[in-house]
């Protein structure tokens, strides 16, 4: 990036275009929906608490989590500007149980699956909240899209990121070649590339996790914890605890400092919390991308077939080094050594 120049999302992206033929007109546009939609959400988050939408809906979703008011908006919102435009056939959501089929997407050529508004418990506490989305192609053009269709493994996304409400609003998205991030100026509000091509360190020395289910976790977690607690000033431990319980906004600081965040399996839900399709894939694809890797404790969370929409999986995610040493710990659990 030369000294003093600007790069709007919008001139990245057709430069992108330039570079690399698949990032074309019809992926184009779908990030212009996104980035529309994104702003509108930082429009209504910012204010929230002047216009009566925070707090709850007063409906459960599919997932029988309680809706809140900007749940519910962040989801219309988005469905409303991807069906005005005929890139997506259909928009997997958080928010709904089934697919939603885009009334002008017969003919198109992409998939989105989105997490609308992400970290929703933050959203009454002023803290970082996020929107994440995941692209996939079409597998045929020849055939209408069935739900099988839909259900494609993570590593074959063309594209995901996230918008990242926090103490500024930022913008940070893959198609492959990189991940890159932008934040909004407010005054013009443009998204203006602030991060390029952003590596995430290979190790790291913060730990994410939701501590209060430890007793619940497997051994190898657990054991993991203890271990990062312990004192090695050359291994710089112990290392910084920090959560705040948004996937992005936890993910988002990892990113860019070197931290590991985790998501195990507990008694109470034995595949985790977080979804596969619209949190734990665009996440894996994005770390991976900047350098790091995501992983189920077993597996790569990319090489994971979905079998349904709101499937669950545990989810380690972070700097490669810290991904790797949890895996080791819970691999030596479930061989016995
Ligand atoms: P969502 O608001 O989209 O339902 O996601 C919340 C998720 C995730 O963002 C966060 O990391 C996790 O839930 C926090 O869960 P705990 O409160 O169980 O730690
Ligand atoms: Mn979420
Ligand atoms: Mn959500």
């Amino acid at each position: 990036m030369k000294k003093n120049s600007i790069t709007t999302l919008n001139q990245f992206i057709s430069d992108q275009q330039n570079k690399f033929p698949y990032v074309q007109g019809s992926l184009s546009r779908i990030f212009s929906a996104i980035q529309l939609a994104a702003k509108m959400i930082n429009r209504d988050v910012r204010k929230a608490g002047l216009i009566d939408i925070l707090g709850n809906f007063g409906e459960t979703n599919v997932q029988g989590e309680e809706q809140k008011k900007l749940d519910v908006i962040s989801n219309d919102v988005f469905k409303k500007l991807i069906d005005m435009g005929s890139d997506c056939v259909c928009i997997v959501s958080e928010e709904d149980e089934g697919v939603h089929w885009c009334p002008d997407g017969r003919e198109a050529k992409y998939i989105l699956a989105i997490d609308p508004l992400d970290g929703s418990s933050n959203i009454d506490v002023n803290a970082s909240i996020g929107s994440i989305f995941s692209v996939y192609k079409r597998p045929s053009m020849d055939k209408p899209v069935t739900e099988a269709d839909i259900l494609q493994m993570g590593r074959h996304q063309v594209a995901a990121g996230y918008v990242i409400y926090g103490s500024a609003t930022m913008f940070v998205y893959t198609t492959g070649n990189g991940v890159n991030g932008f934040t909004l100026d407010d005054s013009i509000q443009e998204f203006c590339l602030s991060h390029p091509d952003i590596k995430t360190p290979e190790n790291g020395s913060i730990l994410s996790v939701n501590e209060g289910n430890l007793n619940d976790f497997p051994k190898g977690v657990q054991d993991y914890i203890a271990w990062c607690k312990e004192t090695n000033k050359e291994e710089k431990r112990p290392y910084s605890a920090r959560y705040i319980g948004s996937l992005i906004a936890d993910f988002h600081r990892n990113l860019l400092k070197g931290g590991v965040y985790l998501y195990p399996p507990t008694a109470k839900a034995p595949n985790g919390k977080l979804r596969l399709l619209y949190e734990c894939n665009p996440m894996a694809f994005l770390a991976e991308q900047a350098g790091g890797k995501a992983s189920n404790g077993k597996m790569r969370i990319m090489d994971i077939q979905p079998t349904e929409f709101h499937q669950r999986t545990p989810l380690i995610i972070g700097s490669a080094a810290m991904v790797e040493r949890i895996e080791k710990m819970m691999g030596s659990e479930a061989s016995g050594t």
